[in-house]
């Protein structure tokens, strides 16, 4: 089945879709994305991630490419034209393709707008009911980790490292020994207490709309959600530990460093959170998403 792609106004064939040499999500990644999950039809968190890419795009001082109404609508005809139910939903904002030069370009330079939908089963991932194996490394990046910008080369080496020792994904310490996030997740601990820590969303990581989602069901569920940083060591020593993402949802961790946590199986209340932000996505439900 050809699959199809957005670029610019167009549905195009996936294959030869493509945007301009001088375009400075190329050239700079001067750029802003969004990926979000559609399960079994359903956009999760969709307006949680709406607010997200606004907020990226003011932040480097760009507007949304288009009202929010005009987005969902390419998005659902994209699944529709590449007749997907459950799929990755990638979308980029770029400043445009100008002449390579620092500043940006003049005000009547049009956007880039790229969507596309991959693939991907989340309620038969195996690797949430098998855990995965995270590496610990530095965290090489700049100061607004808040921005969601395509700028990934820091994730792309801390990632590599971790598949290089048979991990599937990095987790980011800053210079004090604190764990950031992940490569391309948030990072969570659950205490031997049961409190469910993760770092506070500050400039220094990304706020996960799926981490928004899951401070909402612990409070829905009377699980207590805590906000303060943890070491690679208090990791190693929680009870569970887990990741979230839109792609990953809640990815329940195993073993960090080659230390294997809680038995080396998926902890009950990472597999509980994944059931239950399926609900929530299931349903329907939304947090609204504010920095
Ligand atoms: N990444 N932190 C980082 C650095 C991320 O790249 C991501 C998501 C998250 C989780 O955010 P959310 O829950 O809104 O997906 C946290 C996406 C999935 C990616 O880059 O593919």
């Amino acid at each position: 089945m050809p699959r199809f792609a957005y670029v610019n106004g167009s549905f195009l064939p996936h294959g030869s879709a493509q945007v301009h040499i001088e375009d400075r999500g190329f050239q700079f990644a001067d750029s802003i994305y969004e990926v979000i999950a559609c399960i079994d039809g359903v956009l999760a968190d969709e307006r949680g991630h709406f607010d997200r890419l606004a907020r990226s795009l003011k932040e480097i001082g760009m507007a949304m490419p288009m009202p929010r109404n005009s987005l969902r609508l390419i998005i659902r005809e994209l699944l529709r034209r590449n007749k997907l139910k459950n799929a990755a939903v990638y979308i980029q904002v770029t400043r445009g393709v100008y002449k390579r030069d620092f500043p940006f370009p003049p005000d009547h330079v049009p956007q880039t707008l790229v969507i596309t939908a991959r693939p991907f089963n989340f309620k038969r991932n195996p690797k949430i009911r098998k855990g995965i194996q995270v590496f610990s490394v530095p965290d090489l990046r700049w100061k607004r980790r808040d921005i969601k910008t395509t700028a990934l080369i820091a994730q792309v080496l801390a990632k590599q490292q971790a598949v290089e020792r048979g991990g599937y994904e990095a987790w980011m310490v800053d210079d004090s020994g604190f764990v950031t996030e992940g490569s391309s997740s948030n990072a969570w601990i659950v205490t031997n207490d049961g409190k469910i820590v993760t770092r506070a969303a500050t400039h220094d990581i990304l706020r996960g709309v799926t981490r928004s989602a899951i401070e909402k069901i612990c409070a829905d569920m009377h699980l207590q959600f805590v906000e303060r940083s943890f070491t690679i060591a208090e990791a190693q020593k929680a009870r569970e530990c887990f990741t979230s993402s839109a792609v990953a949802l809640i990815m329940p961790v195993v073993k960090i460093d080659g230390k294997v946590i809680g038995g080396g199986k998926p902890g009950p209340v990472a597999l509980k959170l994944y059931d239950a932000y399926l609900d929530y996505a299931a349903k329907g439900k939304q947090v609204s998403w504010k920095a």
